[in-house]
């Protein structure tokens, strides 16, 4: 197979990363904007020893889940990749791609049930980052998702996967930094004002918390007015943030956040609590969807445990701790990040949670430093997934289940195959669609211990 060869290839399936997946004599062929079914003529952009890229030219046969996707911008923005496929087969896909890295990386030949479907298809993402940068000639302000594969900008003036007010207040930006003398990010001559618009919108009440993260250490003046003119602008907006990034780097958010006006924060409601979220917070983008986990894992604990002492641990704004804490005697939660545990803090205090404890502690030294058993080991690691070492330490201290909540199946399946291999069991997984339209899928898996350590006390 050479580059540039051009081929005729019927699409078998898709990959973890979202390309459909083509075999010419055997070999692998990844191919963009592909679904499984299709006819597609292609040509070869790279070859290596165990598999080959391509690009379609034509479609021959369209797949019969082929529809025509809702965003004009679908094809040139990075952000909703199976847009194009039917969302009911989407599922399926996602399915699929749970169940393979289960079959191939774990070696569990687990049946995956289909996901729970996003409660909303559309205007379901409340966490926007638009990087921002300026033309060269009349240094118009560009804001949007990088083109796939690339830092190049697409400036979107309408994304129908977010609440439409994003829509204005970005274009309220665009038009007014420029008056402001607020200059856009050049990123390789690391130069320029605004790097990125962080937006955070509550799924409860509609208030817009606005984050500009700039490239300075301090608010200077005009900046300082920019921030006024927003937050004058717009009614829903509960306060307008200055994030501070002046390191060469693509992490988006600086250390260090300003509140130049209103408020550093906004609420949002999860099975009838409610969590204070600022800028730098984790917490799940597509809330609606987020809120049918949480009810599953509490129903879950509700259903198998009386009174349970439970292990919260990467836990953000203790998210899980706080919606378990009603069917918890106990629950401890433990988070890294000083901000999230901070306002983990107020959560409790406005929701009058007296059973929650929180430890501002990396997850493994909290495990190594404590010697008592839990009923439930929540687990919801980043997308690296879980350490060797706090995996040792979370059978050390299980004596009930372990629920590991994860957004990436190939580190999730990794992760069981270890605990597998120390005798544990998966009793089950369910995958539920946050991301709709993009190949992310979260997971919620049930671990059960190696017999021996079942029912030892405290
Ligand atoms: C996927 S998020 C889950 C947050 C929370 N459970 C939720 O649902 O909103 C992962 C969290 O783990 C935290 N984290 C990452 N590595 C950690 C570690 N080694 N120890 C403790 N927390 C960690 C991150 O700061 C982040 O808040």
């Amino acid at each position: 197979m050479n580059i540039n060869e051009e081929l005729v290839v019927k699409i078998e399936k898709l990959s973890n990363l979202g390309t459909g997946i083509a075999r010419v004599d055997g070999f692998v062929v990844f191919v963009e904007n592909a679904c499984p079914q299709d006819e597609l003529k292609v040509q070869i952009t790279k070859v290596t020893k165990n598999y080959a890229n391509a690009k379609v030219l034509e479609i021959i046969n369209p797949s019969p889940y082929r529809v025509e996707p809702f965003c004009a911008m679908q094809k040139v923005c990075g952000s909703c990749q199976l847009q194009f496929i039917d969302y009911d087969y989407q599922l399926e896909l996602k399915r699929q791609i749970v169940e393979d890295a289960m079959h191939s990386i774990a070696g569990l030949g687990i049946e995956i049930p289909k996901p729970v479907a996003g409660p909303q298809i559309k205007e379901f993402r409340h966490k926007i980052q638009y990087p921002v940068s300026q033309t060269k000639v009349s240094k118009r302000i560009l804001a949007g998702y990088y083109k796939p594969q690339s830092h190049e900008i697409v400036n979107i003036k309408h994304c129908p996967i977010q609440p439409e007010v994003c829509d204005d207040i970005m274009e309220f930006i665009r038009v007014k930094a420029f008056d402001f003398g607020i200059s856009g990010y050049n990123e390789k001559k690391h130069a320029g004002d605004l790097r990125h618009v962080v937006l955070r919108v509550s799924a409860n009440d509609g208030k817009v918390l606005v984050t500009l993260v700039v490239n300075t250490k301090k608010v200077f003046a005009r900046l300082h007015d920019f921030c006024e003119s927003i937050f004058n602008e717009f009614d829903f907006v509960s306060g307008v943030c200055v994030n501070f990034n002046t390191k060469p780097t693509n992490v988006i958010l600086g250390a260090q956040t300003e509140c130049v006006c209103g408020e550093d924060f906004i609420e949002e409601k999860l099975l009838d609590k409610t969590f204070k979220i600022g800028a730098n917070t984790f917490f799940q983008v597509n809330p609606k969807s987020a809120e049918n986990i949480f009810s599953y894992v509490k129903n879950y604990i509700k259903n198998n445990f009386e009174n349970p002492t439970v292990l919260d641990a990467y836990a953000g704004i203790a998210t899980f701790g706080i919606c378990v804490s009603d069917v918890s005697k106990k629950v401890i939660s433990v988070e890294e990040n000083k901000e999230s545990i901070e306002k983990a803090g107020e959560v409790l205090k406005n929701n009058n949670i007296e059973n929650v404890e929180l430890h501002c502690m990396d997850t493994a030294k909290y495990c190594a430093s404590v010697k008592r058993k839990f009923d439930v080991i929540i687990l919801d690691p980043p997308r690296k997934g879980c350490t060797q070492q706090s995996l040792d330490e979370t059978l050390r201290l299980s004596k009930g289940k372990i629920i590991y909540v994860s957004c990436n199946p190939a580190t999730l399946a990794r992760d069981l195959k270890y605990l597998c291999e120390k005798g544990c069991t998966v009793e089950s997984i369910q995958p539920f669609d946050m991301f709709c339209h993009t190949y992310h899928i979260e997971n919620v898996a049930i671990i059960n211990l190696p017999i021996s350590s079942n029912h030892v006390n405290d």
